[in-house]
């Protein structure tokens, strides 16, 4: 009798170890299942002697890798039974499958456990494998798996892929690649920067003219990489055939599942994923619009949240939001039990520390919610407001100390919303003439971040944006405290490089003119003396390749996002050599194709407008087909 509890138990925790691989089991909040999955409930509903048909089984949003250690990857996929999404809410009932043996199938068929063995290799062909594992996956986390491998070699590349336990049914095969050790000196590094990808508002080709060129080692992203809107309401998705499912505003737990999924059926999101190792952070609109720590735009933290369309409180409409993210991202969780937490840094070699903030979520003050514009610039000057909470901007400064103090050349901060004081009056109107969602209406929050770096010399700082569906080019400054020569750079600490959407669209118009883009440019560029660069009209992302020696910043524009293609428009370079904490001069080379340049010429190649077909297609002389 002992003998048998004891092999039973020690079954059960053999078991459990293959359990607990699948990260998504543990997360986000390892040691409160209520607020997860317990895993012991899930592992009782597995019986090894009627394993799945593998025939039954399909991987449905193909693979994807991300958050890269030296010696460790994140591995993504999802396999299941059925394309669509589970529909259960947090709790997990513990229920018990029935299988009928005639039809060979599950009576509760979404609830069986899926077994899938996962493999990671040198080559491409899967024979010299590193590291390879068996785990499970279940409708408790919407069929998705999400390993670590590991046994990796630093700043190499890789290749990975998932089966149906013990069949021929696989996943396409991944390529991948870890960062370089802490020390290692590296020659350089590419990374795509994007952010604010819209599915109805057009074809994410934006994601995939990296993958075409190959010209990149990492994918970051900024944020807002799906929208929770309806699609009437934020999107034409009805006129090119992408109504992002389901067709409604998004709540649930099931809503948030669904609608990542769809979007994960774009062909060039899937590319990116498959080709390059990811690392994302949420802006709002992966919960809401304007998300702060207590509520968002369109949903008060009140009870009237019950009377509204949703009928949800703020609190669990972010908690579907965030365990969906966590079960569809490739992000690694590195602190399992605050599920709140998506800060976190990289090391990659002694080239560059990328130290990626949440300004969204976790801990931030009360935001422009649009009812309370004149509040929020009232309050925009407080101390107290901050943008991370004391414990994250705590981290983020004890960061840019540490790795100064290391000898880190590059210091890049991700950060979701832009960085730089930026005069819009132009259309926000002379009142408010800031957008105070962004930094600009958190300013002891920036000014302490300035303070840090001016006190302490700490040089040679990158700082990325997304959010605002344009492009924005800066030396990094601090207006009104230390001096700063528009036209040399000097004064300056460093550069913000603020991109714009893969296909939201442009903020001074959805189907702004060119000429009337690029006359929006110019006043912008005036306003703002520290505003090198900017553009209006075009979506796209850019590339960032550092060396010791520089960062230079690419612009890519895409003629048109209604149809999917691979043309892009080289919109303009940045350089910016190291010790020099500016832009390079003259900015850009002195031209640029499109936008306006502070003190240059945009120089547009013939550009044609075409609008036939009811959509607009861009031609440039100087444009690649990919
Ligand atoms: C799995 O994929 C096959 C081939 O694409 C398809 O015919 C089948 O319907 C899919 N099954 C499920 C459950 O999605
Ligand atoms: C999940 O929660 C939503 C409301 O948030 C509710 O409408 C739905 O019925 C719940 N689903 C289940 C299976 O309990
Ligand atoms: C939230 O509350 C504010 C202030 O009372 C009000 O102006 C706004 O309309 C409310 N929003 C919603 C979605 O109920
Ligand atoms: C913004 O620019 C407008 C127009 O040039 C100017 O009147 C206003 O004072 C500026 N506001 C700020 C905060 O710089
Ligand atoms: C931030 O710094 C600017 C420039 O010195 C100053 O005008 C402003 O009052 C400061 N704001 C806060 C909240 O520290
Ligand atoms: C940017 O640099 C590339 C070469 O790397 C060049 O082909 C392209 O024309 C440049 N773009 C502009 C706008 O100067
Ligand atoms: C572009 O414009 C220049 C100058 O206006 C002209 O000489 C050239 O033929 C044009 N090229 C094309 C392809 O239209
Ligand atoms: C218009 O549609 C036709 C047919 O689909 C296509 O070949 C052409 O490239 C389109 N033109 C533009 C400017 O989108
Ligand atoms: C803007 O362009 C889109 C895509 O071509 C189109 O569906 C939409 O109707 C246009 N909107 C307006 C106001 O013209």
């Amino acid at each position: 009798m002992k003998l048998q509890i004891l092999s039973m138990l020690s079954s059960v925790s053999v078991v459990s170890a293959n359990w607990a691989r699948n990260l998504n089991y543990r997360s986000p909040s390892e040691h409160h299942p209520s607020l997860g999955i317990s895993i012991h409930k899930v592992v009782r509903r597995n019986d090894p002697q009627s394993p799945w048909n593998p025939a039954k089984l399909n991987f449905t949003h193909g693979v994807a890798s991300g958050d890269p250690y030296p010696n460790s990857v994140i591995l993504w996929t999802r396999v299941g039974p059925t394309n669509d999404n589970d529909k259960s809410n947090v709790t997990v009932s513990g229920y018990v499958r029935l299988y009928n043996h005639d039809t060979e199938e599950y009576v509760s068929v979404s609830k069986a456990p899926v077994c899938v063995e996962y493999k990671i290799a040198t080559d491409k062909g899967l024979g010299d494998i590193v590291d390879s594992g068996r785990v499970y996956t279940s409708s408790d986390i919407d069929y998705t798996v999400k390993v670590e491998a590991k046994n990796l070699k630093p700043y190499t590349t890789y290749y990975y892929q998932f089966n149906v336990c013990d069949s021929d049914n696989k996943s396409p095969v991944g390529r991948t690649k870890t960062v370089p050790n802490v020390d290692d000196e590296i020659t350089n590094v590419g990374i795509a920067v994007y952010s604010c990808s819209n599915f109805p508002f057009g074809f994410f080709n934006a994601y995939g003219n990296p993958v075409r060129k190959d010209s990149v080692d990492y994918v970051v992203h900024l944020g807002d990489y799906y929208y929770e809107y309806k699609n009437g309401d934020y999107g034409w998705g009805q006129s090119i055939d992408r109504v992002p499912l389901p067709d409604k505003e998004i709540y649930t737990l099931y809503d948030y599942r669904k609608r990542i999924a769809t979007y994960r059926t774009d062909i060039d999101l899937l590319a990116s994923h498959q080709r390059f190792p990811w690392i994302p952070v949420w802006d709002d609109h992966e919960v809401a619009d304007n998300t702060y720590r207590d509520g968002m735009a369109h949903l008060n933290n009140t009870e009237d949240s019950f009377v509204h369309e949703g009928g949800i409180s703020v609190d669990q409409r972010k908690m579907h939001a965030v365990r969906a993210y966590f079960e569809w991202m490739p992000i690694r969780q590195v602190e399992m039990d605050d599920n709140l937490r998506i800060w976190r840094s990289f090391s990659i070699g002694k080239l560059v520390d990328l130290i990626m903030l949440d300004t969204r979520n976790y801990d931030r003050s009360i935001t422009d919610l649009y009812w309370n514009t004149d509040y929020i610039h009232t309050i925009s000057q407080d101390s107290g407001r901050s943008l991370m909470g004391s414990r994250q901007e705590n981290w983020f400064y004890n960061q840019l100390s540490h790795s100064s103090k290391r000898g880190a050349m590059w210091r890049i901060i991700g950060s979701q919303i832009i960085f730089s004081r930026i005069n819009q009056s132009l259309t926000l109107g002379d009142e408010n003439p800031l957008n105070l969602d962004a930094w600009d209406g958190y300013q002891a929050n920036r000014n302490r971040t300035l303070s840090l770096l001016y006190e302490n010399n700490i040089g040679n700082n990158i700082f990325l944006a997304g959010d605002s569906h344009a492009s924005w080019v800066s030396d990094l400054v601090w207006l009104g405290n230390k001096p700063y020569d528009s036209a040399t750079g000097e004064g300056s600490i460093g550069v913000e490089f603020a991109g714009s959407a893969v296909t939201s669209p442009c903020p001074y118009g959805a189907n702004i003119s060119l000429a009337t883009a690029n006359y929006a440019s110019r006043w912008l560029v005036s306003a703002n003396e520290e505003l090198q660069w900017q553009d209006l009209y075009y979506r796209g992302y850019y590339e960032l390749h550092i060396s010791a020696e520089e960062v230079g910043a690419k612009y890519f524009g895409l003629p048109t996002v209604v149809r999917r293609n691979g043309w892009e428009i080289s919109l303009a370079n940045f350089t910016v050599k190291a010790g020099e904490n500016k832009l390079q001069r003259p900015v850009a080379g002195g031209v640029v194709e499109s936008g306006s340049l502070k003190g240059g010429k945009t120089v547009q190649t013939n550009a044609t407008v075409d609008t036939t077909n009811g959509t607009w297609f861009v031609s440039h002389e100087n444009m690649e087909m990919l």
